[in-house]
């Protein structure tokens, strides 16, 4: 494994691994993808101060997230369809994160089912919430969380409608994927992820399928799932889920500072700097560009986490000094996860680690408390 350095290698190997229809859902943003592309290019824009001379001996990198101790303040992020990138995507992924002692998310829209990852787990895990029209489907899914343990609810609320992402359109995107020959193509010569896919039932959304009412087959689910993001979302209903939940809450989806104090008066634990990866609002500003504005206007009243174009230790670092406590990674696992299954995934985490270790080390620091805007050189957006 001499040749995988960094995550644009997992990137490369989950390309060939990975059938493309799942490969490019994960891979693509929205539109031009201008924003997707502005949350990695924009950490480019941030120069660190070099610094020598300094004792660097004995490192740590150990903080908190919601209060509880990380081995380094990096969360796996909600994604989607995690298991179509590798059969049982994420209950390996979840397993990978418990070892190495960070949080796992998982999505609303998952393959494996919330009690599919509690079966593997041995510590509580973070569940992501979409609020539905189903409303009794929602109070049912909190009940399921709250029984499977999980311990904290992230709130998205950035996705009440679909961004457009034009690869999704034109490969037929679903799960479980279509037969047509053309999905049947791109399968075909990926014969490892078929043998695995054959090998598990999990191969739909499982938090859904057999939960919701009137779901009861694939025809069913699309046309459920395509009505049920609510355009009437609004603050009333975060803090209707707020009780409902009763436990600690993280709202993701937030960039900008108007919605920040907004955040922080419904009494949200924590708050999410996010545009969805890039994949909903094409035009919006980079995460990282928007949180030192987050941070300035709500960062003493509330945590402040931030996703988005992370793919290196460094990143992690300047989001850091520019005030995040902890940050969420969603392309760089599902790159590891495609490739190597949950090995890749613990191998995501280790490169993300040993750039940060190594990283902190020549900005003159020993302890990831001491990462504040002090390591920054320069910042150009
Ligand atoms: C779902 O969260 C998506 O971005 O596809």
């Amino acid at each position: 494994m001499t040749d995988i350095l960094e995550i644009a290698d997992l990137k490369k190997l989950a390309r060939r691994r990975v059938p493309k229809m799942f490969f490019d859902y994960a891979d693509s943003g929205a539109w031009t993808e201008s924003t997707y592309r502005a949350n990695e290019s924009d950490f480019q824009k941030i120069k660190l101060r070099q610094r020598v001379l300094v004792d660097i001996s004995n490192r740590t990198l150990e903080t908190t997230m919601l209060g509880k101790k990380v081995s380094m303040p990096v969360a796996l992020a909600p994604t989607g369809m995690t298991g179509m990138q590798h059969a049982d995507g994420e209950m390996l992924a979840a397993k990978a994160a418990e070892d190495f002692g960070v949080p796992f998310t998982l999505s609303t829209m998952s393959i494996c089912s919330i009690e599919d990852v509690a079966s593997v787990l041995k510590k509580p895990f973070w569940f992501q919430l979409y609020v539905m029209n189903d409303r009794e489907f929602v109070v049912d899914l909190i009940h399921r969380a709250k029984a499977a343990g999980c311990s904290a609810l992230v709130l998205t609320l950035d996705l009440q409608i679909l961004g457009q992402r034009h690869k999704d359109l034109r490969n037929g995107l679903s799960a479980p994927p279509r037969f047509t020959p053309k999905h049947i193509w791109q399968m075909a010569t990926r014969p490892n992820w078929c043998m695995k896919m054959l090998g598990t039932k999990r191969r739909t959304f499982r938090n859904i399928a057999g939960h919701a009412k009137s779901v009861t087959d694939l025809a069913s689910l699309s046309a459920w799932t395509s009505e049920q993001f609510d355009p009437h979302l609004s603050w009333k209903d975060v803090e209707w889920i707020k009780e409902l939940w009763g436990g600690p809450l993280i709202l993701k989806g937030i960039l900008d500072e108007e919605d920040a104090r907004m955040a922080v008066a419904t009494g949200a634990d924590a708050i999410i700097v996010s545009n969805h990866g890039g994949r909903q609002l094409d035009g919006a500003p980079s995460s990282i560009s928007m949180l030192p504005r987050i941070v300035d206007a709500v960062g003493d009243k509330v945590e402040i986490h931030m996703d988005g174009g992370i793919r290196s230790g460094q990143d992690v670092l300047k989001a850091r000094a520019l005030g995040a406590q902890g940050v969420f990674i969603g392309r760089p696992f599902l790159y590891g996860l495609g490739a190597m299954g949950q090995q890749g995934v613990t191998l995501a985490l280790d490169i993300i680690r040993k750039e940060m270790d190594i990283t902190m080390a020549l900005l003159g620091k020993r302890d990831i408390e001491q990462i504040d805007r002090s390591v920054i050189d320069s910042v150009n957006f």
